[in-house]
């Protein structure tokens, strides 16, 4: 060899030399049994070892002992062939932790062509093998899920499609990506999809709503639909996922329900109206003020509560609705109403609407209705009992402006009325006053007995303080 091929070497040498200290690639030199005889500082990086505990080790001691068996059959094809091989496996690092990493493995020969060692070029993938799990792990979350997911592009063309997708709408995968979303919709709501569609792109979002879907075969169904917008990796939007629920089985549940509490209102209702005739034709022509009258009117509360409940499909009324429907027959600016909103269940409309109806008859008989400019003022709110800490409704009935008013010597069925039903019906207590400037009338009803429903109607499951669905 001349002196300048010499210096070439020498040069070359150094180059590579260079190159194995700073690549971002670890490289290891091994034996044909996989001991190690080189490494680079960033191969002892990857599998956390120093490079003199890598120089007593072999490739065998740190690769996961799933991956050896296939790892070593071909490195011993390579050591037969010449053929480098590529393969992505697992190195147990000193610490015990995992990392995955992609390989390139190829063959060294020495002057004469034998081959001597090989060179292993390895990548951290962890993090990459990591995303391709999570990507693994929804794939496969919405490959079996029940609810219909499926994405489309902008252009409105379907990009995928489930299993549940195909369940629900009947088409398969393959018959529906690449269709036009449209082949799903109604054609009276066919515009829906450019609303989604349009809304996404301008960056808004959609609100889960319900809406109808139609099936392969021409059939509707009924959905609650979720709609997300799909980036891309710069972040811009490049078509909509969307989830649908088959919410069928519920809306003719729905349908059912609301046939049966119209049936139920419509009877009810004729069975009071069949009461007031009764007690009409048997009394006799109504004298105002007579028994009569006043039995009438107790029919007539009864019935402008079951209205209430009729409108709330037996669940629930607020009691902001409560109050205004009993005090309707009466001038609305004599009536001030004011209050937390408290939705009542099923089972204290009733009893709260007589208790109310007998205060009114009574302020229009003797207090403050009774005469022009007199008032009644109805607040209520919710505080904590100071005897049992629990959430109460406190009441207050309060008439101003009414004739001077004189503690009465008898009670009627009024006061009887209100304090049985406000102790046995509510569990709560009723303090009545009949101050010379108004009666006042002062109630504490624990907040659960009014908001609970006790086998009246769909129970719900905590009190309700909250305005009314
Ligand atoms: N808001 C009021 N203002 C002044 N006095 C009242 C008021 N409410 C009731 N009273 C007095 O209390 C009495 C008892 O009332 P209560 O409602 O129990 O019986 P009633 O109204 O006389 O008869 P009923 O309710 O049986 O038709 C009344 O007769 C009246 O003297
Ligand atoms: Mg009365």
């Amino acid at each position: 060899m001349g002196a300048n091929a010499g210096a070439g070497l020498t040069q070359s040498n150094a180059w590579l030399k260079a190159i194995f200290a700073q690549t971002t690639g670890g490289i290891a030199l091994t034996d044909l049994d996989g001991s190690f005889v080189t490494v680079n500082q960033r191969y002892c990086e990857i599998v956390g070892y120093s490079e003199p505990e890598l120089l007593k080790m072999r490739m065998q001691d740190i690769t996961h002992p799933e991956d050896l068996p296939g790892n070593l059959a071909q490195f011993h094809r390579m050591v037969e062939t010449g053929s480098s091989f590529d393969i992505e496996k697992r190195y147990i690092r000193r610490d015990g932790t995992l990392v995955w990493v992609s390989n390139s493995v190829s063959v060294i020969r020495s002057d004469s062509g034998k081959i001597t060692q090989a060179v292993t070029v390895t990548i951290d993938v962890t993090e990459r093998k990591r995303a391709q799990e999570e990507v693994r792990q929804l794939a496969a979350i919405i490959a079996s899920s029940d609810d219909a997911i499926i994405s489309i592009d902008l252009g409105m063309n379907i990009r995928s499609w489930n299993r549940g997708a195909e369940k629900l709408y009947g088409y398969s995968a393959e018959e529906a990506i690449g269709s036009p979303a449209t082949i799903i919709l109604p054609t009276d709501i066919v515009d829906e999809e450019n609303i989604i569609i349009d809304s996404i792109k301008a960056g808004g979002h959609v609100q889960p709503h319900e809406t109808r879907r139609r099936h392969k075969n021409g059939t509707e169904v009924h959905v609650s639909l979720r709609v997300s917008p799909v980036y891309d990796e710069n972040g811009y939007v490049v078509g909509a996922s969307k989830i649908a629920r088959d919410i069928s089985e519920r809306k003719e549940a729905e349908r059912l329900q609301n046939l049966l509490v119209g049936e139920l209102t419509h009877r009810v209702k004729n069975v009071l109206a069949t009461v007031n005739a009764v007690v009409r034709q048997t009394l006799g022509p109504v004298v105002p003020d007579s028994q009569e009258a006043v039995l009438q009117a107790r029919l007539e509360a009864l019935a402008r509560a079951y209205d209430l409940l009729t409108i709330s499909n037996w669940e629930n009324a607020s009691l902001h609705d409560i109050v205004r429907k009993a005090m309707s027959p009466y001038r609305e600016d004599s009536v001030q109403i004011e209050g937390d909103p408290v939705c009542v269940s099923a089972r204290a409309v009733l009893p709260l609407s007589l208790i109310l109806h007998e205060l009114g008859t009574n302020a229009a008989k003797y207090g403050a209705l009774s005469v022009d400019g007199g008032q009644v003022f109805l607040r209520w709110f919710v505080a904590n009992s100071s005897e049992t800490a629990k959430p109460v409704l406190k009441l207050l009935w309060e008439e101003r402006g009414g004739p001077a008013v004189t503690v009465p010597s008898r009670q009627g069925f009024g006061s009887r009325l209100i304090k049985a039903v406000t102790t046995s019906e509510l569990g709560g207590c009723v303090v009545a006053d009949y101050a010379h400037t108004g009666f006042v009338c002062d109630f504490e009803i624990a907040l659960s007995s009014l908001t609970l429903n006790h086998g009246f109607g769909p129970a719900k499951g905590s009190p309700i303080v909250d305005v009314c669905q």
